[in-house]
């Protein structure tokens, strides 16, 4: 089965072709990140603008390279939820249309799930159950995923994501926008225990985390620092926030490999990427034996082949999604967005009763 999926929940259009769930057939990712880094971050009218202006030509682009006709397509999905509104509207109603017009199934996909279904690509043989560390820019958590359409939540931040951290401690070290690779390059140089920073605890919830004391604390190290014109060591501060990250995640996911029994772990979300935090995860697999599962970067961040992985799995589960089908800037991972926009129209046709 040849889905063809979009991905515009952020700052990349991003048109793929997936095989049956595993295989990418073609994998087209239009990164607007040299436009928000003018302004220091992802300007929402401006990330919508320019998905418009892509998505025909990305889409273009992927039946291409996968050497296929629209009519050889046998579903379309993409990204419902979460993300920008505005960006996922664009997604969202593209690829309805473009189903609707193909008279073919429609499936919409939930960007985290397809996060963790970027495994599957990268690892033919690998089957829930399994356990994931989901870090991106907006979601820190924990996940047991009990099937392809099934998870539970062990664990998560209480505040901010750690992909967010990571973005604030770059613009504060002037690194700029995207902060989490640049903040891996500078760690390159640095001498992790340069600074010693917090790490959270939860009372009563050990698998939960929070990320805003670390980030205080390096806010406040760069502010002192420059009051009392003092030099920072940029890159000692940059390596000991990427090992405190680490050290906050990792101890976390051991925890919940042991309370939960599984023997597979696996990461997803952009800040899998960050070798830091790769490199401790391979030495946990080593010490406790489990199987780790490490998509490479060009899976991590956001693409569209992970949302067709999904989406075969979505569609194996029965999920069609309606012309009336809406996007949403929030919902849980365990949430099904088909429903949740069922519900959400039978609410306002009562309204206008
Ligand atoms: O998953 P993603 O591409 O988009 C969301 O769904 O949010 O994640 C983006 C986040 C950003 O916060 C970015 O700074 C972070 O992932 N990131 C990294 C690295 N590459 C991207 N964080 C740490 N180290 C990296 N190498
Ligand atoms: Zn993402």
């Amino acid at each position: 089965m040849r889905i063809l999926a979009i991905e515009s929940s952020c700052d990349e259009t991003a048109a793929a072709v997936i095989e049956d769930g595993r295989t990418i057939l073609s994998n087209i990712v239009d990164t607007q990140v040299e436009t928000h880094a003018l302004y220091g971050g992802v300007v929402p009218e401006i990330a919508s603008r320019r998905h418009m202006e892509a998505i025909c030509r990305v889409t273009e682009l992927a039946l291409r390279d996968a050497g296929m006709k629209a009519d050889a397509l046998d579903a379309v999905a993409a990204t419902c939820a979460p993300g920008l509104i505005g960006a996922l509207l664009v997604g969202a109603n593209f690829g309805k249309s473009y189903a609707y017009a193909l008279g073919k199934p429609f499936m919409p996909v939930h960007h985290i799930r397809g996060h963790i279904a970027a495994n599957y690509l990268a690892f033919p043989d690998l089957q829930p159950p399994f356990l994931t560390l989901v870090a991106s820019g907006g979601h820190s958590m924990l996940v047991r995923v009990d099937d392809y359409t099934s998870f539970t939540i062990l664990g998560g931040t209480r505040d901010d994501a750690a992909g967010e951290a990571f973005d604030k401690v770059a613009r504060v070290l002037g690194v700029g926008y995207p902060g989490g690779p640049k903040i891996d390059a500078l760690a390159q140089h640095g001498d992790p225990a340069r600074y010693k920073l917090p790490h959270s605890q939860i009372k009563d919830a050990p698998l939960d985390c929070s990320f805003s004391g670390l980030k205080t604390a390096v806010i406040n190290l760069a502010h002192n620092a420059e009051q009392k014109g003092e030099p920072l060591d940029r890159e000692g501060l940059a390596a000991s926030f990427c090992h405190a990250v680490t050290e906050t995640l990792v101890p976390r996911l051991e925890l919940a490999l042991r309370q939960t029994g599984l023997r597979k772990v696996s990461c997803a979300g952009g800040v899998a990427a960050n070798s830091v935090l790769r490199a401790a995860l391979k030495d946990m697999a080593q010490r406790t034996g489990a199987t780790l599962y490490l998509p490479p970067l060009s899976l991590c961040g956001d693409n569209a082949a992970m949302i067709g992985s999904q989406a075969y799995y979505e569609f194996c589960a029965g999920v069609r999604g309606e012309t009336s089908q809406n996007a949403f800037a929030t919902a849980d991972i365990c949430e099904n967005i088909c429903e949740k926009s069922n519900k959400e129209a039978l609410v306002k046709r009562q309204k206008m009763r």
